[in-house]
């Protein structure tokens, strides 16, 4: 027995210490190890290895222990993840039959247990010399990704290479996280590139994180090192339910119901093109800077982000006047559409935040497909069973008004500031294409002008009109909002709202 028990001991030492010149080159890149990733994700000592000897198939070649990933489920703060982490060191943490086994095991647990699914990522893509074999393993890991979806938050974070079909499980997850110099992600990397069509272009240029960052909106948070990143993920897991049956982990109750914040009149400025940081607002409705930003610098005209409001955990949609005078476009709307979604499939109250001028009009747009986009977004919030509170700040003209959670596509509260202009358009606009005979056979068109102007907005825009006719409940002192959104939010606490029964919708994608 003595002797068994060594030799195991010293198999399972051997296996925990990887593979020895590919650790060294892995640190050279700056990269951490497999289970130094888990030892900064994971409570210290909460994790629970799975498959640590499992091996390639075959008595040929290299068949290293783990086949290039370590999996297995841990603790953060206390509460249960299932997290497989890529090992760089072993293969290039390719992805080989036994490899893509020990995730989809992984994979079935967290669903089985209704915990969240943490992957990182680190690989080489298909292990070519497992040839077909490797494609269908991540055939099995995309069709679970997709059966996980919106049952359990499911997080991908790249924290190296993460070439061809590797890419793709991380699309079809919640949220990617991405690692500035280290991470890439790229359907065909840029030696393909260049022997197709002669393009050089390098890795980071390809796909590297700001690319996916800013450019793509493939990556959701974008991190200047790895224990940033792990430590932001450990965060946005406090926010999150382990499934869709369970509430969001609550805060303490901040007072919030009675909670007077003066400073919100000082931020926004009456005058409706005057720009502003919408992030003061939001700060100031929140409990002490408890947020994380999803997509924090792409499509920055609409801000999408996880807070807690007396406690509760929300999701907050809401225009940027700063960028691009917080227009909605093609982008915006793609970005906010798949928070909006999010969020409602876990349960997670929408609070939407509303300055919007309009759809940025142009042939760019209506060609890059504004309608479809568009319509993702409208679809989004009129499928959302969720607690849905909006606040229209200032402006709300035209289809963005319908499309920020109007009362009319199923806001369930809906309050204004006393700044606010509900219309198709603005009423210089309006007056301009409504009056244009009028103004051009005028001896004074800038005297009548200002007249018209004067009438319409008395008439259609006043801050009052869409309260009169019961599309906003209440107008209120801005100072009061986030009392008001606390009294609204606890309001609809017990919010329940059937589904149409139907295979599924046939939402634009
Ligand atoms: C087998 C691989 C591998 C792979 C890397 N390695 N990728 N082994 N299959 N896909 C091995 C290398 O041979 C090497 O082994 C070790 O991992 C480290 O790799 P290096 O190339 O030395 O590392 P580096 O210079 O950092 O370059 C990293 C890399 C490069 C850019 C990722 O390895 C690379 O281009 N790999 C191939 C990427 C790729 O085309 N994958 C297939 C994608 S197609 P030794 O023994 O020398 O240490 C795909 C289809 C799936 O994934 C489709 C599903 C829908």
């Amino acid at each position: 027995m003595r002797e068994l028990r060594e030799r195991r001991r010293a198999l399972a030492d051997r296996v925990a210490a990887g593979a020895g010149p590919a650790v060294a080159r892995q640190r050279a890149l700056g990269k951490r190890t497999a289970r130094e990733r888990l030892g900064l994700l994971l409570d210290e000592g909460s994790f629970i290895e799975l498959d640590a000897l499992r091996r390639a198939r075959g008595e040929d070649g290299a068949r290293p222990h783990t086949d290039g990933v370590v999996t297995g489920s841990g603790t953060i703060d206390g509460r249960r993840v299932f997290v497989y982490a890529q090992d760089f060191t072993v293969i290039g943490g390719s992805l080989g039959e036994a490899h893509a086994a020990k995730i989809q095991k992984l994979m079935d647990l967290a669903l089985a247990n209704g915990a969240p699914l943490i992957g990182l990522n680190d690989s080489g893509g298909a292990r070519i010399q497992e040839g077909v074999m490797a494609l269908d393993g991540y055939g099995g890991i995309f069709r679970r990704n997709v059966r996980a979806s919106g049952v359990i938050p499911q997080i991908s974070v790249i924290l190296g290479p993460c070439a061809g079909g590797a890419a793709y499980s991380p699309a079809l997850t919640d949220f990617t996280f991405m690692v500035r110099d280290t991470a890439q992600m790229y359907l065909t990397g840029p030696d393909v590139i260049e022997a197709v069509s002669g393009e050089r272009v390098t890795h980071a240029e390809l796909g590297g994180a700001d690319v996916h960052g800013r450019r793509t909106g493939v990556a959701s948070f974008v991190h200047d090192d790895e224990e940033s990143c792990l430590d932001e993920v450990r965060y946005l897991v406090s926010m999150l339910p382990g499934n869709y049956l369970e509430p969001a982990p609550a805060g303490p109750p901040r007072g919030a119901t009675a909670d007077e914040r003066p400073a919100l009149a000082e931020i926004v400025p009456v005058e409706p093109n005057r720009p502003y940081d919408m992030r003061l607002v939001i700060g100031e409705l929140v409990d002490d800077a408890d947020v994380i930003e999803v997509h924090e610098r792409w499509a920055a005209n609409v801000i999408c982000c996880l807070a807690r409001i007396d406690g509760r955990v929300v999701g907050i949609v809401a225009n940027q006047p700063m960028v691009l005078a917080g227009v909605l476009d093609a982008a915006a709307a793609q970005k906010a559409a798949r928070f909006v979604r999010f969020c409602d499939s876990f349960g997670i109250p929408l609070v939407t935040l509303v300055d919007v001028p309009g759809f940025l009009p142009g042939t760019d747009q209506e060609h890059a497909g504004v309608i479809r986009h568009g319509a993702k977004l409208l679809y989004a919030y009129c499928e959302a069973t969720v607690p849905r509170v909006q606040v229209i700040v200032r402006k709300a003209y035209g289809g963005a008004y319908i499309v920020m959670d109007s009362r009319s596509i199923g806001a369930d509260l809906s309050l204004a500031w006393p700044t606010n202009e509900i219309a198709v358009m603005g009423a210089e606009a309006a007056v301009n294409l409504v009056h244009r005979r009028a103004l051009a056979a005028a001896d004074d068109p800038a005297a009548l002008r200002a007249k018209l102007v004067a009438d319409y907005t008395e008439r259609l825009m006043h801050p009052y009109y869409a309260a009169e006719r019961g599309l906003v409940d209440d107008v209120i002192d801005p100072a009061d909002t986030r009392a008001a959104v606390a009294r609204g939010l606890a309001m609809l606490a017990d919010k329940q709202e059937g589904v149409q029964a139907r295979k599924h919708g046939n939402g634009p994608l």
